[in-house]
């Protein structure tokens, strides 16, 4: 550990980044990190140490900027003790708000869009320099980031990034604004991520992508050694089941997770993949957003109800062991009571295992903003949000309960939140397992027989060889 003086000599400064939103921003943060450090930076867990400091931000919905809006007045009260001190904000707010981040509050010194973060070495020392407001923005057709080495610290789960942007055109969403067009990332790359991961001894990893399953890549063909792992021929395109499938023969003892899909892009193949290959985990996360068809449509959702449940059986026939999540938007623009009870409906229908439920927010830019209006009372989005969050509870706690009695393996990741002498980890299908640690290490794939749950944990205890 350097000191204070040595650092200074040495001139190593500090780098700390907030991250918030969706995986994607955490796994961009590392991109960034590995970026700044070349430029002699050092990661810092925390804020007060920092010489340059970034906020990685979501404009998903209203909440999620007032918080970053908050965050940031607490930075700047440190800032006026270390006026040195470089504040600057990436992620999707910088890309919505640019320069009217700058003239209205001038919480930042430095704005970076998504698409520009290989930028941020240059655009620090100009803030150095000049003093000056650096703003860089603009979406990119192209950048995958994929020659950079994110900096990862957990060293037992990573992320990696398959693709960027979307092209889908939700009318509430506001990420394709944001993050620009879908571009898919040149597949070696991925898999050289995933062996050198695997060398570093990771043990899951989560490919990432706003779609994953519309991952298309054309790149002129893949030469015959493209993985040793693998005897393929000439390929001209590769889709999201062969990447999986390469991914999964190249490194055949890492676990695969792989999130978000969308159920228009979702096929058989790549279902039949996950069957075929183990180390692949049986779970998927599918948003369905409404579980009416006229909600749907105006949402500009490419699946109707009766599509998106002709999925759901189909994957119930091909993984009959698989969990299934969700994304529910409630109070969109124009929702009735029957169309909210259509929602209610299909989850019964479903029995997702779990899923991630909001009320609609209205997002300027969009379709929706723009052209719908947001006229269901805010009294009855929130009381249609908590019918949805407690007929979920009630699923999540029955589906739980299939799983006890098994012998099931879970990764450990860590040290369970309520209890320093137990690990808690995940199984296949993503649900929480806690059990006594024992002689077991973090990273330690282990054999658990699962002997209870509550409404959200399992609860079990490692079997002995
Ligand atoms: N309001 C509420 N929820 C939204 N989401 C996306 N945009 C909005 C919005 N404007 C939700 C969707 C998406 C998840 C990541 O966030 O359910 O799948
Ligand atoms: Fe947004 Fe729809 Fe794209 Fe998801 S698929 S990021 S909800 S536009």
């Amino acid at each position: 550990m350097l000191s204070i003086q040595d650092r200074t000599q040495r001139n190593i400064r500090k780098l700390y980044i907030e991250s918030y939103g969706c995986q994607m921003n955490f796994s961009d943060s590392e991109i960034v990190i590995s970026l700044l450090k070349e430029d002699g930076f050092e990661p810092t867990n925390k804020f007060e140490e920092a010489d340059l400091l970034f906020i990685n931000t979501c404009s998903i919905r209203e909440k999620a900027e007032k918080n970053v809006k908050n965050r940031l007045k607490i930075f700047n009260l440190l800032k006026k003790k270390k006026p040195k001190m470089i504040i600057g904000m990436l992620g999707c707010m910088a890309e919505r708000l640019k320069l009217k981040l700058l003239e209205e509050e001038k919480l930042v010194d430095l704005i970076v869009g998504p698409d520009s973060y290989r930028d941020i070495p240059h655009l620090v020392k100009l803030v150095e320099s000049k003093n000056a407001i650096n703003v860089t923005f603009s979406n990119s057709k192209e950048e995958t980031y994929a020659d950079i080495k994110p900096v990862r610290e957990n060293g037992v789960t990573a992320f990696i990034s398959i693709t960027r942007g979307c092209d889908n055109m939700c009318s509430f969403c506001i990420v394709p604004f944001t993050r620009g067009r879908e571009r898919s990332r040149d597949p070696k790359s991925i898999i050289e991520e995933c062996e050198e991961l695997w060398k570093k001894s990771y043990k899951e990893i989560t490919l990432l992508g706003q779609n994953v399953d519309s991952y298309i890549w054309y790149g002129g063909g893949v030469k015959k050694d493209f993985h040793k792992a693998s005897n393929l021929k000439k390929y001209t395109s590769i889709n999201f089941a062969k990447l999986l499938e390469f991914i999964a023969k190249a490194v055949p003892a890492m676990r695969i997770r792989f999130s978000t899909s969308n159920p228009c892009d979702m096929s058989v193949e790549v279902l039949e993949t996950i069957s075929r290959n183990t180390n692949i985990c049986q779970h998927i996360h599918l948003p369905v957003q409404s579980g009416s068809t006229r909600v749907l449509q105006r949402m500009n959702r490419r699946s109707t109800r009766v599509e998106y449940l002709s999925l759901i059986r189909m994957i119930r026939t091909i993984l009959p062991d698989c969990s299934i999540s969700h994304d529910i938007i409630t109070g969109f623009c124009g929702e009735r009571d029957q169309d909210h009870n259509d929602t209610l409906s299909l989850m019964e229908y479903v029995k997702y295992d779990f899923g991630y439920m909001f009320a609609y927010s209205s997002r300027p830019g969009t379709f929706a903003e723009k052209n719908l209006k947001d006229d269901v009372p805010e009294k009855i989005k929130k009381r249609r949000l908590s019918e949805i969050i407690d007929l979920q509870r009630k699923h999540s706690s029955e589906r739980i309960q299939r799983h006890v009695g098994k012998v099931q393996e879970v990764l450990i990741e860590g040290e369970s939140k309520k209890s320093k002498f137990h690990w808690y980890g995940r199984n296949s299908q993503s649900a929480v397992v806690v059990f006594p640690k024992d002689n077991y290490h973090l990273g330690d794939l282990v054999k658990v027989k699962i002997n209870d749950c509550t409404a959200a944990t399992l609860i079990g205890e490692v079997l002995k060889h």
